[in-house]
């Protein structure tokens, strides 16, 4: 269960990701005993500071994260730090002998993960320093660990994987989608290749269309600046979702290798119908929010945050249709939804499956409601199914009962955050739950498409939904064509099993 020894470098030790993320994930692996004493931590970063002064910010981020602990000077013991210039090889060579030396105190034998938490113009920079500067050159395994955005479009992705391959092979590269490290993200899989339940019906004969809602309530925050050059297609559909729909569409990999499982996720997005000119309108809805109220609060609109163009064109919420153009999906719509500022923060999957050929029973002239899966992805975590039973008493009249797994209740503990799974994951070396270059490749070639038509059709009235809302009406009125709605995601909530 423990991971081999390792050298793990964290450039951009001194931001909100490594304080709220990496360093808390770290500490649970280390507490859970899964690292063990062979390694060692080298915070990497612009400004200069001391190990000790390091050290000190490592403790308070664990601290302030998990309350009290009887063993963090143990962990911090393990933490060093080096001012780097990027572009400067003077810095890297320090950074190399530094290295070296803890490979030896700490007996790593050579193996190193580079770690890059940091602003992405910097990635082919440094990927290259580190190998030109002789960072790569040591006898274990060496790994490069990414965080997005791979690039802002299929062609900037296509240079920079480009420079970081001249010093990594794609075996070393390990590209972070967050969402692939979450536990019910995992769990697709499993539900859908361990149940005889569901896979015969996992086709366009039972299943109607499948929903993918990523809501969140917040809003743009403190990021206007990145955020106004990438939108929500970007930001995460280019990534979250359609990670997601690879998971919900692929065919059963032959077994359970990196490889195996990434060439049918591959093989899944390379069938996703590709969105041309004028029809964009009935696949594609953007939206950008409004002042409005969240929770009781009245808030701004995008277009009055900060580092954010009054007159911006930016969409803050994407609705989607995706076409799966393969035997088994042909004709079953996957809706796609994301958006800031929304009602709830709320990530589900909602499988509806197709109605039973007629109602025998009251009443018979309406449909009965159809069988749904809701996979809970977060807040809360579970499965649920919607059946319909016997309604209780002296009539034949159906009503819907839900079958409740709640991951929570049954484990009896929170699941590991995201980025320890991914860590974990990649100390071990193993690479499933990382993008590859050809996933990245694909959706952006499918993104790229959407984006082009929209940046030569300026013409959405932005803003057209308020904050506090579900998004605007066009992304209703999409399924509405289909004759399909958005199931609300507050009525789908895993009831207290
Ligand atoms: C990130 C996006 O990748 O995912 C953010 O850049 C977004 O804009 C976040 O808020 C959502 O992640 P989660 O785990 O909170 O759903």
């Amino acid at each position: 269960n423990e991971t081999p020894s390792s050298l793990i470098m964290i450039f951009g030790a001194t931001g909100d990701l490594a304080k709220r993320k990496l360093f808390p994930s770290l500490y649970h692996l280390y507490r859970k005993g899964k690292l063990t004493d062979h390694f060692a931590v080298v915070g990497v970063a612009r400004r200069p500071l001391s190990h000790e002064e390091f050290k000190e910010r490592v403790k308070d981020s664990v601290l302030t994260s998990i309350g009290e602990s009887t063993d963090i000077d143990d962990f911090i013991s393990h933490f060093y730090y080096q001012a780097n210039d990027v572009s400067d090889s003077d810095s890297y060579q320090e950074l190399r002998k530094l290295a070296a030396d803890l490979d030896e105190k700490y007996s790593i034998g050579g193996n190193r993960i580079f770690y890059l938490a940091m602003a992405p113009e910097f990635f082919g920079t440094i990927a290259e320093h580190l190998k030109s500067d002789g960072l790569t050159d040591t006898e274990g395994f060496k790994r490069l660990v990414i965080e997005k955005p791979f690039g802002h479009d299929l062609p900037s992705a296509q240079e920079l994987n480009d420079r970081i391959r001249t010093a990594f092979s794609e075996s070393e590269i390990y590209r972070i989608d967050h969402y692939l490290g979450k536990e019910m993200v995992q769990n697709i899989e499993v539900i859908r290749f361990s149940n005889a339940l569901f896979e015969p019906l996992w086709n366009n004969r039972y299943i109607s269309n499948i929903q993918v809602t990523s809501s969140e309530t917040l809003g743009v925050e403190e990021r206007g600046g990145y955020y106004e050059k990438s939108g929500a297609l970007r930001d995460m559909v280019q990534n979250h979702m359609l990670q997601m729909v690879a998971l919900l569409a692929m065919e059963p990999p032959i077994r359970l290798t990196t490889e195996e499982i990434r060439s049918e996720k591959v093989k899944a997005l390379r069938a996703l119908r590709p969105i041309e000119g004028e029809e964009i309108k009935d696949y594609f809805v953007r939206g950008q929010y409004g002042s409005g109220q969240v929770d009781g609060k009245e808030l701004p609109g995008y277009r009055e945050e900060h580092n954010v163009d009054e007159q911006s064109n930016t969409e803050t919420y994407v609705a989607g249709k995706l076409m799966i153009d393969n035997f088994r999906w042909a004709g079953v719509p996957f809706y796609i939804r994301t958006g800031k500022r929304m009602t709830a923060k709320s990530t589900k999957i909602v499988v509806q499956f197709k109605d039973i050929p007629m109602n025998l029973y009251y009443r018979k002239d309406e449909p009965l409601a159809p069988n749904l899966l809701v996979i809970h992805i977060q807040p809360e975590e579970g499965i649920t199914l919607h059946l319909n039973a016997k309604k209780s008493g002296q009539n034949t009249e159906a009503k819907t009962v839900k079958l409740n797994f709640s991951n929570k209740s049954v484990d009896g503990m929170n699941t590991p955050e995201a980025y320890e799974k991914l860590l974990f994951d990649c100390i071990r070396g193993d690479a499933t739950n990382f993008t590859h270059w050809d996933e990245v490749a694909l959706s952006w070639s499918f993104v790229d498409k959407i984006s082009e038509i929209w940046e030569s059709t300026k013409e959405t009235e932005f803003p057209n939904y308020e904050s506090g809302t579900m998004g605007p009406r066009e992304a209703d009125e999409m399924l509405a064509k289909d004759g399909f709605f958005w199931w609300p995601v507050a009525n789908l909530e895993v009831d207290n099993c």
